[in-house]
């Protein structure tokens, strides 16, 4: 397995990855949205539609969009809804400030909260959200099944959580290549948005050690979590897993 070792050792260990993910977003913040796009050449909105369908929002739902970053998805749940006509609350979180102060700024449809919180220890009562929803957060989180226990803990019985991230595609041979695309890519835009090559050499660092699609499914049922599948996008290079708590 390819490893960059000074991204590797700074990631190792949980605090020292909570406090590189904080640094690496906050300075990102101000070119997130631009970077998104270029770098999926805008496929991520429609990734995101995906998992957004997935949500199954109905009237009165509360949504917590967790590592809201810019809001995204926290945004594209109001739409949603206003499109069916029916209201929702939704509660954008994240560690980073700097990525939510970007998006409060962004024009869109207000949300019922912007708040600081860290995944691993949500500030939200039991059962406090009908949806939980995480786009390209669960890789970037210090501990997943800490994670995934607190967000499971603040689903009602009946919700459902909703994430998506960059995969692992079935085929080994296709991963390789993948891999190999990403440690390019990534140096090339992290080189053009932000003139620091290194910027965005995490994400393949992280997905080499994320679980894949599957084996995510195994991990959210083991904290608690019921029905859960996957949607694979791109062949497996992105995917969208799912779960509800009983
Ligand atoms: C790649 S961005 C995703 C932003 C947005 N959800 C999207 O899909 O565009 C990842 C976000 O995860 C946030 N994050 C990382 N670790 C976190 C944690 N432990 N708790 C909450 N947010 C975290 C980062 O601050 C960053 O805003």
């Amino acid at each position: 397995m390819k490893l960059n070792r000074r991204i590797s050792g700074r990631i190792e260990r949980p605090a020292d990855k909570r406090r590189y993910v904080r640094r690496l977003f906050a300075g990102v913040a101000g070119r997130y949205d631009l970077t998104n796009d270029v770098m999926s050449v805008g496929l991520h909105r429609r990734w995101k539609r995906r998992l957004l369908a997935r949500a199954d929002l109905r009237p009165g739902h509360r949504v917590l969009d967790l590592a809201a970053g810019t809001g995204d998805l926290a945004r594209g749940a109001l739409d949603q809804a206003a499109r069916g006509a029916f209201e929702i609350q939704v509660v954008a979180a994240d560690l980073t400030l700097e990525m939510m102060r970007v998006g409060r700024g962004r024009p869109g449809p207000d949300l019922a909260g912007w708040i600081g919180a860290d995944a691993l220890r949500l500030p939200f009562p039991d059962g406090a959200f009908d949806r939980v929803v995480i786009g390209y957060g669960l890789r970037n989180f210090a501990g997943l099944d800490s994670a995934l226990a607190e967000s499971f803990r603040c689903l009602r019985p009946g919700g459902r959580l909703i994430s998506l991230d960059f995969g692992h595609p079935r085929s080994e041979a296709l991963r390789r290549i993948y891999l190999g695309y990403l440690d390019v890519s990534t140096r090339v835009a992290g080189w053009a948005l932000h003139r620091d090559p290194e910027s965005y050499v995490y994400i393949p660092e992280s997905l080499r050690r994320f679980p894949d699609q599957r084996e995510m499914v195994r991990r959210m049922e083991s904290v608690g979590f019921v029905e859960c599948g996957y949607e694979d996008l791109v062949m497996g290079a992105m995917a969208v897993n799912f779960g509800d708590r009983r």
